[in-house]
């Protein structure tokens, strides 16, 4: 059967770190809050030249090393954003410039934190028509740019990033040498990459790749969770008037018992429209926004914690980015092998949610 299969994973970061020590100099919290309610320590914050397209391009030229591909071999670039450069052109176009990926059509998919499932989705969908394309799925975000750095309710938790895949029909061959357009440190990484790459047997051909996902939005609840305007560039903090602008408005603890209750029903629904049960499951990568909605996912599906990854403590929530750049570090770790059935779930504002399940 024809399906996406993700044959290389990119991901960056700014270089910005902002640890929770500076955000108590900057509103009234403290570390111990911020950790026992969320589990975020630090987050990244773009500077200048750290713009989402720049970051979104940073993490698919590692994600084009990985897959053995050209720019110019990509068909189509799609890239899940609430925080694109400008409203227009959109962040895939400038991505597929900085690419030079000239064969490539491209937009961008706004679903919130779900953007790069659902980009996902749409990706699998092409695919399965065509299996021979190429296709750059990539979640990018500088929802710094967005936030109100006075409100202490949403300004702890948000962060920037970029996490980005390759995929293509999973009866493609793949994994030819990286050629022209990809920089200078594209032997180094492929090298890099090469190691890490484990030898355990794979599963079938024909059983691997994206097998499915439920996805949801409900508009009514629009606004416990919503951005208003148009988007911004990146941030000045020391800017007298950044306030002036729109930014995250978000009702919490309301969001979190959504969260929770959705991402529980998607990831239900999908495991038993796959026929498959959470013992079977190698790896889930929920969206990452709050350590205690991952451990109440965790619960649910009374998953043992090492099988859930977590890195909401380094980079807080980076919406459509948190789950490209967790698979990116898990693929990177070694932590998937040929046949390993891995889930991913989101839930984001809209509300979007869903689940969808890969056999590695
Ligand atoms: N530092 C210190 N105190 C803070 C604070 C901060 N950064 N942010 C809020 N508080 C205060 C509140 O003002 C409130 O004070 P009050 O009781 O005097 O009114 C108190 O802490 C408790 O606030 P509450 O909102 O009930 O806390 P919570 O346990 O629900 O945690 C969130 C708040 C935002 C961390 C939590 O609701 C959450 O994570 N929600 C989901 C967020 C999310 O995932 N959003 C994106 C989805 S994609």
């Amino acid at each position: 059967m024809n399906r996406a299969m993700i044959i290389g994973t990119g991901s960056a970061l700014p270089t910005r770190v902002l640890d929770n020590a500076e955000l108590e100099r900057m509103v009234e919290t403290t570390d111990e809050w911020i950790t026992s309610r969320t589990g975020i320590k630090t987050r990244r914050i773009a500077g200048a030249g750290e713009e989402t397209s720049k970051l979104a391009t940073a993490a698919a030229r590692r994600a084009l090393v990985m897959a053995g591909i050209t720019p110019i071999e990509l068909d189509l670039i799609l890239v899940g954003t609430i925080t694109p450069d400008m409203t227009m052109p959109s962040c895939a176009c400038l991505v597929q410039k900085e690419l030079k990926a000239t064969r490539a059509f491209a937009f961008d998919l706004n679903a919130a934190c779900s953007g790069f499932l659902y980009a996902l989705d749409v990706a699998d969908k092409y695919i399965r028509s065509d299996p021979k394309l190429k296709i750059m799925v990539i979640g990018a975000e500088t929802l710094s740019t967005r936030v109100d750095w006075q409100d202490r309710n949403t300004c702890v938790l948000f962060g920037d990033g970029a996490g980005a895949c390759v995929v293509t029909g999973n009866h493609q061959r793949h994994g030819s040498d990286p050629g022209e357009g990809l920089g200078d440190d594209a032997g180094k990484d492929k090298a890099e990459d090469d190691q890490k790459k484990e030898t355990r047997p794979g599963a079938d051909e024909d059983e691997r790749g994206y097998l499915g996902a439920k996805l949801y939005a409900d508009g009514n609840l629009w606004e416990l969770l919503h951005l208003e305007g148009a988007p911004g560039r990146n941030p000045d903090l020391s800017r007298a008037d950044h306030n002036s602008e729109p930014s995250i408005k978000m009702y919490g603890p309301e969001v979190f018992r959504h969260a929770v209750r959705a991402m529980a029903d998607a990831v239900d629904k999908v495991l038993i429209e796959q026929g498959v049960s959470v013992k079977q499951l190698c790896l889930i990568i929920p969206h990452q926004a709050n350590i205690r909605i991952i451990h109440s996912l965790g619960e649910h599906l009374a998953l043992p914690l090492e099988k859930v990854y977590v890195n909401v403590d380094k980079y807080g929530n980076t919406s459509a980015a948190t789950i490209p750049i967790a698979l990116d570090e898990a693929n990177r770790q070694g932590r998937l092998a040929a046949g390993d059935l891995l889930l991913l779930c989101s839930f984001g504002g809209g509300f979007t949610w869903g689940a969808s399940l890969i056999r590695w």
